[in-house]
C-alpha cells in the first residue's frame, strides 16, 4: 500500500496578518488535489500549517501591543476559521511554535552542524523583513527589494551560514535527470539560469531577532525563519524521533507554492535534504499570483478582500470554483466581482444548475419522481462520461485544474445538448416512445450523477447537494461513487431550490 500514498503540502503562511485570496488560493488548490486523489485510492496525506517566527511577525505582535504568542494563537485560529469555511480536508496542521516542531527542527540544526554544512561566520548585507529574505547589495533593484519592491534594511551581524555553493553542482545534475521536478517548466528554466549564475553561502541563524527557536547550545542565535519553516515539511511526519508517517509518506509528491518562494523551496529545500541525506521530493510546483481588480494584493493599498466576505455572499464552493476555473494554475491571474459572477450565472447557474432541474423535472412529470432504468447502448451519454473521466484525470495529475473543469463541462454542456436533440418533451406526447424517453431521462440521470462525481474534488458541498437531490446519497461521501453505477429500483428523486440562483449585478455593487 505504501506505493499508494501521496503526500501534499501548502505553504506555511506568516501569521502578521490575516489570510487572503492567495493564501486561499493555493490551499483550495491542494485541497482539490488531495480530494481527488483519495477518490482515485490514495491514502493521501495533506498537509498546511503556518510560519509563525521571525523579525516580521515580532514586529506585527510589537505593532499591536502583544506579546509574539498572543498574537500569533489569535491569527492561526482565523486561519484554521477560513479553512473550515472553504471545506479544507488537510489531514494536519503544523505550527511552528508545536512544540513538536521545536525540538526536531534543533535536532535537525544540529545534525547539519555535526556534518560540517553549518560553520560560523559573519553576514554584511540587506534584508527585506515582509519577504524575510537575505540581499545582497548587488541584487537590489533601485535599492528595494527585489521580489516585493520594498525597502531593506542594512544587516551586519554574526550568522550561521549553510554551505549552499558546494550543492550547486550537485542540485544541476539533479535537475537535468529530473526534468519534471520543478513546473511549470518557464519557472524551472528561471530557476536554472540564477543557479548556474551563482550560488552563495546562506545565513541559517539571526544573532539580532529574539522570536525563533533557539540555535541548539547557542543562545545569541536564533534559527533563521525560513530554515525553521522549510523543515515543517518533515517535521510534522515526525522526522526523525518518530519515523513512521516520514517512512509511509515521504518524499513528498508535490510541495505546492506561490512563484515568489521557489528560491527557497527549489534550491535551499533540496540541498538541506541533500545535507541531510533524504530523498528530495517529486515534485515542486510553483503558481502565479493573483491580483485584485488588476493590482497586486497589498496591506498598504488596503485591497486584501477577507475571503469570507466574498463566500458568505456568493458561497464556498462558487469562490473555489472560479479561483481554479478562472485560472491556468501555474499563471498569474486577475480576481473581479463582475468575472466571479459571470462564472456563477454562466457556468454554474445555467449549464450545471439548469441540467440538473430540468431533469429533475422531467424525472417528476413523465415518471412520478422515480429515475426511469437505463442500460448499455442505450445510455447514449455513457461513452461521454468515460471520455471525460479520462481526460479529467490526465490534467488532474498535471495539476491543470482548469483544463480539467473545462472537460467536465464539456460533458455538461454535451448533457444539455442532449436534451436539446432528443426533445423529450416530443416524446411523452405518445405511448409508443415511452422506451426511448425513459432511455434518455435515464441517461441523463446517469450523467448527472457521474458530473457529480466529477466535480466533487472542486465542489464537496454541491456534489454532495446534487446527489441528494437525486436520492441517491448514502452517506456523506459521494466519491465512493463509480462511475456508470445504476441506480437502486425505484429511486425517487427531491427536487428542491436551484443550486445556483442567478445574482443581478445591482446586488453586487452593494458590498464593493
Ligand atoms: O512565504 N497570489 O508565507 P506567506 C497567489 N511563510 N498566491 C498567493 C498570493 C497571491 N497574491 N499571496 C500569497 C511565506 N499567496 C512563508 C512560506 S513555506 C516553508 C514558508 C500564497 O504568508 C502563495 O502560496 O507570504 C505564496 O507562496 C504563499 O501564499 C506565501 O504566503
Ligand atoms: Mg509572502
Amino acid at each position: 500500500m505504501s506505493n499508494r500514498s501521496f503526500y501534499l503540502t501548502t505553504p506555511i503562511y506568516y501569521v502578521n496578518d490575516i489570510p487572503h485570496i492567495g493564501h486561499s488560493y493555493t490551499t483550495i488548490a491542494a485541497d482539490v488535489l488531495a480530494r481527488y486523489k483519495r477518490t482515485r485510492g490514495f491514502d493521501v496525506f495533506f498537509l498546511t500549517g503556518t510560519d509563525e517566527h521571525g523579525q516580521k511577525i515580532q514586529k506585527a505582535a510589537q505593532a499591536c501591543n502583544r506579546t509574539p504568542i498572543e498574537f500569533v494563537d489569535d491569527v492561526v485560529s482565523k486561519f484554521k476559521t477560513l479553512w473550515n469555511t472553504l471545506n479544507i480536508s488537510n489531514d494536519d496542521f503544523i505550527r511552528t511554535t508545536d512544540e513538536r516542531h521545536c525540538r526536531r527542527v534543533k535536532k535537525i540544526f544540529q545534525r547539519i552542524l555535526g556534518n560540517g554544512d553549518i560553520y560560523l561566520g559573519e553576514y554584511e548585507g540587506w534584508y527585506c523583513i515582509p519577504c524575510e529574505s537575505f540581499w545582497l547589495e548587488s541584487q537590489l533593484e533601485e535599492g528595494k527589494c527585489p521580489e516585493c519592491g520594498r525597502s531593506v534594511e542594512k544587516v551586519k551581524e554574526k550568522n550561521y551560514f549553510f554551505r549552499l555553493s558546494k550543492y550547486q553542482k550537485r542540485l544541476l545534475e539533479y535537475y537535468d535527470e529530473h526534468p519534471h521536478f520543478i513546473q511549470p517548466d518557464s519557472r524551472r528554466n528561471e530557476l536554472l539560469q540564477r543557479i548556474k549564475y551563482r550560488v552563495d553561502d546562506v545565513s541559517v541563524s539571526r544573532s539580532a531577532v529574539e522570536w525563533g527557536i533557539q540555535v541548539p547550545m547557542d543562545p545569541n542565535h536564533t534559527i533563521y525563519v525560513w530554515i525553521d519553516a522549510l523543515l515543517n515539511y518533515i517535521t510534522a511526519l515526525g522526522y526523525d524521533d518518530d519515523m513512521q508517517k516520514f517512512q509511509k509518506y515521504w518524499p513528498a509528491n508535490v510541495h505546492i507554492i506561490g512563484k515568489e518562494i521557489l528560491w527557497f523551496h527549489g534550491v535551499i529545500w533540496p540541498a538541506l535534504l541533500m545535507s541531510l541525506g533524504i530523498d528530495l521530493p517529486f515534485k515542486i510546483f510553483a503558481h502565479g499570483w493573483w491580483t485584485i481588480e488588476g493590482k497586486k494584493i497589498s496591506k498598504s493599498l488596503g485591497n486584501a478582500i477577507d475571503p469570507q466576505s466574498i463566500i458568505q455572499f456568493y458561497g464556498t464552493d462558487a469562490y473555489r470554483y472560479f479561483l481554479l476555473r478562472e485560472v491556468p494554475f501555474g499563471l498569474d491571474g486577475n480576481f473581479s466581482y463582475s468575472a466571479l459572477i459571470h462564472r456563477i450565472n454562466s457556468d454554474l447557474g445555467n449549464d450545471l444548475g439548469n441540467l440538473l432541474q430540468r431533469t429533475l423535472t422531467m424525472i417528476e412529470k413523465y415518471f412520478s419522481g422515480i429515475i426511469p432504468e437505463v442500460s448499455g447502448a442505450d445510455d447514449e451519454l455513457r461513452g461521454v462520461s468515460q471520455i471525460t473521466h479520462d481526460k479529467m484525470d490526465h490534467e488532474m495529475d498535471e495539476l491543470q485544474f482548469s483544463r480539467a473543469l473545462e472537460i467536465i463541462w464539456e460533458f455538461i454542456g454535451h448533457a444539455n445538448k442532449f436534451i436539446e436533440d432528443k426533445k423529450p418533451w416530443l416524446l411523452a406526447k405518445t405511448s409508443d416512445t415511452r422506451p426511448q424517453l425513459a432511455a434518455v431521462i435515464g441517461s441523463l440521470a446517469m450523467a448527472i450523477k457521474d458530473i457529480s462525481v466529477f466535480i466533487y474534488p472542486f465542489m464537496p458541498k454541491t456534489a454532495t447537494e446534487i446527489q441528494r437531490q437525486l436520492g441517491i446519497l448514502l452517506n456523506d461521501q459521494p466519491f465512493c461513487l463509480e462511475l456508470h453505477q445504476g441506480f437502486k429500483e425505484s429511486t425517487i428523486v427531491r427536487k428542491a431550490k436551484p443550486l445556483f440562483p442567478k445574482i443581478e449585478p445591482t446586488v453586487v455593487s452593494a458590498i464593493n
